[in-house]
């Protein structure tokens, strides 16, 4: 894929800005990533063309940090927590009940771009275990049944009705 130029501009821009930075990149990748929402490759190799740092250094950060992505994440973000509290109270029956509605794994994104699927470890909010968050949004005491419902209230607040 080759990058558009207002993309390249605005890359270049954000590059700049950081300039003085004695350690910029995380900085730099941050931007971007709140910019795009993710960070591919061909970004990376323009990062380290303006920066000086090389690709294998960009990528190892990208990869390290969940924060960042290599792929286009979804407009709802779904964070099941997999830690400790939540999965002895049923985390994993839940994160596999979003897998089968939404058919995609952990790490993936529906093809509509609404959802992606994310295990976490613990989140901080072990005492109403299992934890889900919805774009940081806490869903305490969540149980398979509840899964559809938590999926159709984000289709509502699109204004759209949830796909059977
Ligand atoms: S283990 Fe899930 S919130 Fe702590």
């Amino acid at each position: 894929m080759k990058l558009q130029e207002s993309a390249v501009a605005q890359i270049t821009a954000i590059c700049e800005r950081y300039k003085n930075e004695k350690t910029p990149l995380m900085m730099i990748l941050s931007d971007i990533q709140n910019e795009y929402g993710y960070i591919p490759l061909e970004v990376q190799e323009l990062v380290s063309e303006k920066t000086g740092i090389s690709v294998a250094e960009i990528y190892g950060v990208v990869t390290f940090y969940s924060f960042f992505s290599l792929t286009p994440k979804g407009k709802y973000i779904i964070g099941c927590c997999l830690g400790t509290a939540c999965y002895v109270k049923g985390a994993q029956k839940v994160i596999d009940v979003f897998s089968e509605e939404l058919g995609i794994k952990p790490g993936e994104t529906t093809d509509d771009g609404m959802f992606t699927l994310d295990a976490l470890r613990c989140i901080g909010a072990c005492g109403i275990a299992p934890a889900v968050s919805v774009n940081g949004k806490v869903y305490p005491k969540m149980t398979g049944a509840q899964v559809r419902e938590v999926i159709a209230q984000q289709y509502l607040n699109e204004g759209k009705e949830m796909p059977k």
